[in-house]
């Protein structure tokens, strides 16, 4: 395969950036050269050095002014939702029954599956994502056609099929049986091949019997390496509700703990109203608490508290989503801008460094995949996004001020969305252009 070298503004993260300052927690190239081949970035640095290194035979791609970054990594979304994103007036539990499950319930036609799934990773590109830990339906067909969608467009994804047995309408109920015998026939087809990833999905301890959360502990003894998802403390009727349901537990994250399900490959979607017991729980099983601002906002559950989790004695490893359908927007850049605001309204600030961070090396982290997503190391999987400051007149007219790579960086996330996203690469592939509207 011949390689490509691409050219442009490299910016990849070593750490996290203490402050906007901190250029030595980033490798910036103004003239960068990142040659790619066989799905790999082969090799990185100058322009000049990676060319004279690359020999003959490579085909140049040309992205100055723009920068080259990691690809998105989404921690959280929900790919049956892109109907439901944009329901009025509810908070999560009616959210839930009066849009959600129903919207659900048309996944089990296979057909409408594989349309959305189709759909949903076409948005993806678009927004710049490469990769996302999703959750699918209920309905083993609807994973199938997400697995089969990412697989034959090479994306690296994590996803699974929601386990639910309970507290739901018929069309969306699975049994403790069937969710373990669905799950190990997807884990069995799915996980490994290429670049799919199985995470196993309980969707959250009020869907789930007790018979069904024993086979999700079943399913993660069985499976150790795989990543597990669900949702946790997102609203106080939630909370409430779920103490009724497991009436012995000390508190929410309890349950999950008693199931064996905390974890370094474990992923918390929410987290908002934890008491500093259950913080400390997931701190010492290393389990992650996924940030999802504008879902958060948007049925009004809560104020995510990213620099306390961060900063206490006992760090919270953290990552950011969409949780697009109750999150507004399938963007990043919207989801870190919302991010930023969210931090404000608790009396911080996350600097624009930061914010890049944890869109790429920090989401990669959270999901035990920096060896393979999130930086342009060699060697590394090439999954790239390019980024312009200047996708409309106001980013253009900003931007005649703007003097520093952090400054950059704030505005596109503040003003930037799928229009800032010139290109996507998924293994090293263009995969952006070519997008139906
Ligand atoms: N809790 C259980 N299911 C869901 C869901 O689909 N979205 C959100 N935001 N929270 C949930
Ligand atoms: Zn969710």
């Amino acid at each position: 395969m011949t390689a490509t070298l691409l050219r442009g503004r490299t910016l990849t993260f070593l750490r996290w950036p203490e402050t906007k300052d901190d250029l030595a927690a980033c490798r910036y190239e103004e003239d960068g050269g990142l040659l790619v081949r066989d799905g790999l970035i082969a090799d990185a640095g100058t322009f000049e050095a990676v060319k004279s290194r690359a020999g003959e035979g490579v085909q140049l791609v040309d992205h100055r002014p723009n920068l080259i970054v990691p690809g998105f990594i989404d921690c959280h979304v929900h790919m049956p939702q892109m109907q439901v994103i944009a329901s009025y007036g509810a908070e999560l539990l009616d959210w839930l029954n009066t849009y959600t499950f129903p919207e659900e319930t048309k996944f089990r036609n296979a057909q409408h599956g594989r349309r959305i799934a189709r759909l949903f990773l076409d948005e993806m590109i678009r927004q710049g994502t490469t990769t996302v830990a999703a959750y699918c339906s209920v309905h083993k067909a609807s994973a199938e056609a997400f697995f089969a969608e990412a697989h034959s467009r090479d994306m690296l994804v994590v996803a699974g099929k929601v386990m639910m047995d309970r507290n739901a309408p018929e069309g969306v109920r699975d049994t403790p049986q069937s969710s373990y015998d669905d799950s190990k026939a997807l884990i069995a087809e799915w996980h490994g091949r290429g670049r799919q990833h199985y995470a196993i999905t309980p969707r959250f301890a009020i869907t789930s019997t007790p018979e069904q959360m024993e086979m999700a502990q079943a399913l993660m003894r069985e499976h150790p390496d795989l990543h597990m998802q669900t949702h946790l403390s997102e609203n106080h009727a939630e909370i409430a509700f779920t103490q009724e349901l497991y009436p012995w537990s000390k508190d929410y994250t309890d349950i999950y703990d008693h199931y064996g399900l905390l974890g370094p490959r474990a992923l918390f979607g929410h987290c908002i109203h934890l008491s500093e017991r259950e913080a400390d729980r997931l701190s010492e099983s290393g389990s992650v608490a996924v940030f999802c601002p504008t879902s958060n906002l948007f049925l009004g559950s809560g104020l995510f508290d990213y620099q306390r989790y961060r900063g206490r004695d006992k760090a919270l490893r953290i990552a950011t989503a969409t949780d697009v359908g109750g999150g507004t927007s399938y963007s990043m850049l919207r989801t870190m801008d919302e991010a930023y605001k969210v931090i404000a309204l608790n009396g911080e600030k996350l600097n624009p460094l930061a914010s890049f961070w944890q869109l790429t090396r920090g989401n990669a982290e959270a999901l035990s995949m920096s060896h393979r997503i999130g930086t342009l190391e060699p060697g590394t999987e090439a999954d790239l996004t390019v980024l312009t400051s200047r996708a409309t007149p106001g980013m253009r007219l900003r931007m005649e001020t703007v003097e520093t790579l952090a400054e950059e960086l704030f505005l596109i996330q503040t003003l930037g969305d799928d229009r800032a996203v010139v290109e996507t690469y998924v293994a090293g592939r263009p995969a952006k252009r070519g997008l139906e509207d």
